[in-house]
Order: C-alpha cells, then sequence, then structure tokens
C-alpha cells in the first residue's frame, strides 16, 4: 500500500533491511515514534524530523504494553489513510505500521525499565506504563537505526525518561524535543481530545488556564512551589467536569518534588480527567 511517495510498512525486518541500506550509503535517519492518529503536534515533529535527516521514518502503532487493564487500548482512536497522506505531504519516507505480533512474538520476554522517575507523576496511576514506552522504543531504535528521534514536549515525563534511558544504556541516537501545539483557544493538541463531548472540550481549557496562572505567578517573581501549585489547583476546582490526578511541580531532571523554594529548572505538569478522559499538560520554567 502507498500513499503518495509513502511507504507503508508493518515488517520489522523490512523496516531494518531499508535503513541498513541507507545507513550503508551515509544517509542519516530520522524517527518519529506515534500510536497515529496523527494531528498537528506529530506533524510539527515529522517536519523537523523531515528538516534534519536524509530519510524519516515514523512508526505508527498502539503499543498494547503501555496500557494497562481498564486503559482505553481497544478505544483509542486510529485512522491509517490520514495519517499515511500527513505523513506524505511532511516528506517522510516510510510508514512503519506493525501489528502487536509483529512487534512482540510468542515468546517475547525482555523489557527495558528506567527506575525511580517512572513512578512518579503519571508513574504513580500508571506504574507499568513508562516499561512498556521504553521497551517499544528501544526496539524503535534498533528497527530504525536513526541518528536521531522526536518527541512531543507534552509528554515531559516520557521525554525524561527516554532521554535517561539513552544516557544510561548508551544508545546512538540524539533525542529532540518539540513544543506542544495548542488550539487555538490554549487546549494541548491530543489524540485523546477526540474523546471529549462539547461540554468536556470546554471544560478542558481549564488546564492550559490554571498552567497559565502558575507561569504568571513565576514571571512575576513568586518562587514558592507551594503558593504556584496551590493557585493551580484551585482553578482547577473550579471546574465541575475536572477531577485531579496531580498538579506537581518537579526538578526538570530528577522529577523530584519542589516544595518550597524553586532555585533550578522546574517542570510544572498536571493531569485532570475531564469526565472519564485523563488529559495532561505542562510548562518548563527556569528560573
Ligand atoms: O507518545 C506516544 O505516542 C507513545 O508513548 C510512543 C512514544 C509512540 C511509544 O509507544
Amino acid at each position: 500500500m502507498s500513499n503518495d511517495n509513502i511507504k507503508i510498512i508493518s515488517n520489522p525486518d523490512e523496516v531494518q533491511k531499508i535503513s541498513r541500506k541507507w545507513k550503508t550509503e551515509g544517509l542519516t535517519i530520522g524517527l518519529v515514534p506515534t500510536m497515529g492518529y496523527l494531528h498537528e503536534g506529530h506533524q510539527s515533529l515529522i517536519h523537523k524530523s523531515c528538516a534534519q535527516n536524509d530519510r524519516t521514518i515514523v512508526s505508527v502503532f498502539v503499543n498494547p504494553i503501555q496500557f494497562a487493564p481498564g486503559e482505553d487500548l481497544a478505544t483509542y482512536p486510529r485512522d491509517l489513510d490520514a495519517d499515511a497522506a500527513l505523513c506524505a505531504s511532511e516528506g517522510a519516507d516510510i510508514l512503519f505500521h506493525p501489528q502487536p505480533s509483529d512487534m512482540y512474538g510468542e515468546y517475547f520476554s525482555t523489557h527495558v525499565e528506567v527506575d525511580d522517575i517512572t513512578q512518579v507523576l503519571c508513574g504513580k496511576t500508571r506504574p507499568t506504563h513508562f516499561k512498556g514506552v521504553t521497551t517499544v522504543v528501544s526496539k524503535l531504535f534498533n528497527i530504525s537505526k536513526a541518528d536521531r528521534a522526536y518527541f512531543g514536549e507534552k509528554d515531559a515525563q516520557q521525554l525524561a525518561v527516554i532521554k535517561r534511558m539513552v544516557e544510561d544504556l548508551n544508545f546512538d541516537i540524539e533525542i529532540t524535543g518539540c513544543p506542544i501545539v495548542r488550539e487555538a483557544d490554549g487546549l494541548a493538541k491530543s489524540s485523546r481530545n477526540k474523546y471529549l463531548n462539547p461540554e468536556e472540550r470546554k471544560a478542558a481549557l481549564v488546564l492550559s488556564r490554571s498552567l497559565s496562572i502558575g507561569k504568571q505567578l513565576l514571571d512575576n517573581g513568586e518562587r514558592n512551589a507551594n503558593v504556584i501549585r496551590n493557585s493551580i489547583t484551585q482553578e482547577i476546582k473550579k471546574e465541575q467536569l475536572a477531577e485531579i490526578d496531580y498538579v506537581s511541580i518537579v526538578d526538570s531532571v530528577t522529577l523530584k518534588d519542589v516544595d518550597e523554594k524553586i532555585t533550578a529548572p522546574v517542570l510544572t505538569a498536571i493531569a485532570v480527567k475531564i469526565g472519564s478522559t485523563r488529559l495532561i499538560d505542562n510548562f518548563s520554567y527556569t528560573v
């Protein structure tokens, strides 16, 4: 199957064979790992990869091992034709779209696990999530032989975990984080926004609105993390459809809670359920 000039390949060996050939030809390879249902956030990653590399591979794989039972694996939105069109329009070369059985054979038993920073923030309610992410991302790095890989800063913890893994395990790949892309009204783009009904879509604005209040306080010189966290929390609590999972201000590198004075770069990250949809958002700040 092909959409314009993009090749859609499901077999990991086939992708690896092509990437091996590209490497022998001296070409650089960019990888954009995704779970599909691509939006402008993903598009910005693909755009950057195509600009910085000779070849770009976009993976579209709803990775079952990063979902816990009861999460939205079965309902996660999918639209391969639209994804292929978007990848082709940006000039990507391969859309890698494996089936779970292509990635996890009958005897699959090897996982990659990062300690500590995977157990805070989203890891508190999703304790096995990042093990699934780091395992599949390691496989994607090996299959694609990429020189560079691109991840969105909306998943700030995921980005920190992948950077940790790459450094700890000496992966020969450069990790690039790309800024959050937002709707005109401030809502961070996410494939899961599709789950929101019109009332919830309006309510979801509380994420970006509450973070703006936190950022404003920092801009105005406030340095007490508790004061900032409380202001964000109070704003979210005003929204009846919102249920807070966490509101955290953490050290950008260690992801450890900052409770008192902010003296180093911090990540302010929130996870909020709007109805039954769990959304995340964040901003980074250097004092
Ligand atoms: O961010 C995502 O879409 C996924 O976690 C990733 C990195 C593609 C791994 O499945």
